[in-house]
């Protein structure tokens, strides 16, 4: 039996690719999250222990280590899933913290996480995986720049980590998913509404953007694919550094493009 470190568990993503992890009958999950209800449920599927986990509380991993470790003394994985959404403007609201909020989840959560159980992985020969995002690499998109920060710097912290780790044969991976109807995507919904309600400057053009969001947001993509992909990176001799999965088509589009056509391109949807 392999064992992995999950968090974001309780995530509907998080929740799917565990459903698939634990159908192979390879794994032990460990699956980490803060919503006690939903750390229940997944306590009921085979092979998975939940655990209570606070990516931003040293005492939280801590704890949680203290319990990994009187199952195992080593980990084939860490799977980093643990992740917040705001949609908020740069200069408006309460950006300033939100940032930091999003930031200590998304980015130190992960260095947190990845950093207490280095030596389990080490001793396991096993590996990381990292949740990044489309918006890790894409072009970003105004309004969402708080989440494209971090998954910028998921991206760069994850490469950094792979050329670290290499010397030791410790593969790190990053998957980079595309939007998948979740509680996260739900709720950019509500926060565009706030912006739209709250902002002195951007109101024409948030309410002219909602439908291109919405048309984005609602792509119906199957988990499943996701789930595959992590799959892959698990397991695979030799995984690959990343893999994209279900990238948005629409945005896909602006990549092609340079940085002032897509400025005239973002101008253009409010003339
Ligand atoms: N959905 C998408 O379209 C999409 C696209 C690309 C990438 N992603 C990434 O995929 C990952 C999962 O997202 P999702 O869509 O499944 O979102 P979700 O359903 O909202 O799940 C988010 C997960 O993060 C956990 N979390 C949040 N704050 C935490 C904290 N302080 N400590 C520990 N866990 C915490 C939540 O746990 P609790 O609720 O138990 O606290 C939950 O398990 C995220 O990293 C996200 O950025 C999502």
């Amino acid at each position: 039996m392999k064992y992995v470190l999950f968090t974001g568990a309780t995530g509907d993503l998080g929740r799917c690719c565990i459903e698939e992890i634990v159908k192979t009958g390879d794994w032990t999950v460990f699956a980490g999250g803060t919503n006690k209800e939903k750390l229940a449920q997944l306590g009921k599927l085979p092979n998975v222990i939940p655990v209570e986990l606070d990516v931003t509380s040293e005492e939280s991993i801590e704890n949680v280590y203290r319990t990994v470790r009187s199952h195992t003394y080593t980990l084939d994985a860490v799977v980093n899933f643990a992740g917040i959404h705001t949609f908020t403007s740069l200069v408006e609201g309460n950006c300033v913290q939100e940032i930091e909020k999003m930031l200590n989840v998304n980015v130190m959560g992960m260095v947190r996480v990845n950093k207490r159980f280095f030596e389990m992985i080490r001793i396991g020969h096993g590996r990381i995986v990292n949740c990044s995002s489309e918006s890790g690499w894409m072009t970003p998109q105004p309004f969402n720049g708080p989440y494209t920060m971090t998954k910028y710097a998921v991206e760069a912290y994850n490469d950094s980590l792979r050329r670290e780790l290499m010397y030791l044969d410790i593969p790190v991976i990053k998957l980079q998913p595309g939007s998948f109807k979740t509680q996260l995507t739900n709720k950019i919904y509500r926060d565009f509404d706030a912006a739209i309600e709250s902002t002195n400057y951007f109101r024409n053009i948030l309410t002219t953007m909602k439908p291109m969001m919405t048309m984005e947001l609602g792509l119906d993509h199957d988990p499943k694919k996701l789930a595959k992909k992590l799959l892959l990176a698990l397991t695979a001799k030799l995984p690959r550094t990343k893999y994209k999965v279900c990238t948005g088509k629409l945005l896909m589009t602006l990549e092609l493009l340079p940085d002032k056509v897509v400025d005239v391109a973002y101008r253009a949807i409010v003339r």
